[in-house]
């Protein structure tokens, strides 16, 4: 008889567990509080099939800067959020032996655990020992492990200005804030880049780039023209909005169609024609780049000596968060996959 009651608790909480997917199972449990917030910013992650998901508890993510816990910094959510999870993969606690190297969600990077007799750990490039805390918890889509620290993305490591430089195709833009020494402005805190890619400035008549090229004062213009202070995703962007840049005159973006043939525009509202967002929601640090087809002017071309001479701001600089160089090796490879995840990401939210 009491082993029937047993029984009739035990095989129910089981049914019940298995039933619920990994959502249901954050969103119920007291100890995934934050986590289910974060669920909560961005929408559940879109993905097919079974996978394995960590599971940072509160104590966790109540060590993660709350900056990623707003919508402006959404897309660095996503990232944190898919280098918890392994896909098309069910790993029960057994199976995660040492050594093990786990393949996180398409282009995030990997995982490694280490299994000795005080428990089993997971390191990435740019976190360590992160502990599984509880057994594992099953759920009909998957099966979760609550471990006691979040798996930190080496995409988070990087300054904007890093970004650029492992991004391939930004040569011309990456000069051009070398000569300027706009270096520093990359690495400060809550930057949004609208980044021209090399294409864009190949396309441009010679006579405006050997402008930019040789006349500092215009080459300042254009760069600041193209940094927004503050996170500024593609998902917070409307049809219309006007943002204003570092150079101190705003910029407006305009949206068409919608769902997947969604596209993003920028122009200067008083000049010019308006620039596709070709990838956008590249995350780092302290922002976000937005790849550009075109380059956005502050005025009218060459020849009429005629620079937009509104006052330029200077944000002030952050000493908090100056750029240390400690980040860790940026891991080259994982930047190609990083692009087909991002695309492949957004191809569902759009
Ligand atoms: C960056 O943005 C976040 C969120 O908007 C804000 O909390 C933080 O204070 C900002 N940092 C700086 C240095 O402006
Ligand atoms: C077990 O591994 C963890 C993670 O690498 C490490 O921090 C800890 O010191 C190890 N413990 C022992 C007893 O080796």
């Amino acid at each position: 008889m009491k082993s029937f009651f047993l029984c009739l608790l035990v095989c129910q909480f089981l049914v019940v567990t298995a039933a619920q997917t990994l959502e249901e199972i954050i969103r119920r449990n007291d100890a995934f509080t934050i986590l289910a917030s974060a669920i909560d910013l961005v929408g559940w992650i879109p993905f097919d099939g079974e996978v394995t998901m960590f599971l940072p508890n509160d104590d966790a993510l109540s060590l993660l800067d709350s900056k990623y816990l707003t919508p402006a910094y959404a897309p660095h959510l996503k990232t944190i959020l898919a280098y918890h999870i392994v896909p098309d993969m069910i790993l029960s606690f057994d199976a995660l032996t040492d050594g093990y190297v786990l393949d996180m969600y398409a282009g995030t990077g990997s995982v490694l655990a280490t299994v000795n007799e005080t428990g089993t750990f997971f390191s990435g490039a740019s976190f360590s020992d992160a502990r599984v805390v509880n057994l594992e918890r099953i759920a009909s889509n998957g099966i979760g492990h609550e471990v006691d620290k979040f798996f930190w993305p080496s995409q988070l490591t990087w300054t904007l200005l890093d970004l650029a430089g492992i991004v391939q195709g930004f040569d011309q833009v990456l000069q051009l804030v070398a000569a300027s020494g706009l270096e520093e402005e990359l690495k400060e805190e809550n930057r949004t880049i609208l980044a021209p890619s090399d294409l864009a400035f190949a396309s441009l008549p010679a006579q405006f780039v050997s402008q930019v090229t040789s006349d500092p004062e215009v080459r300042d213009d254009l760069l600041r023209y193209h940094i927004l202070i503050g996170s500024l995703p593609l998902e917070a962007i409307t049809d219309g909005m006007q943002v204003m840049t570092a150079l101190g005159v705003p910029v407006v973006f305009t949206i068409s169609g919608e769902g997947n043939s969604r596209q993003i525009f920028v122009s200067n509202p008083s000049y010019g024609d308006a620039i596709s967002v070709e990838t956008g929601n590249l995350v780092a640090k302290n922002g976000i780049t937005h790849a550009l087809s075109g380059v956005l002017e502050t005025g009218p071309r060459p020849s009429v000596e005629n620079p937009v001479a509104g006052p330029v701001n200077s944000p002030a600089n952050d000493p908090s968060e100056s750029s240390t160089g400690s980040s860790s090796p940026i891991d080259h490879r994982t930047v190609a996959s990083l692009f087909s995840w991002l695309l492949f990401y957004f191809s569902f939210r759009y």
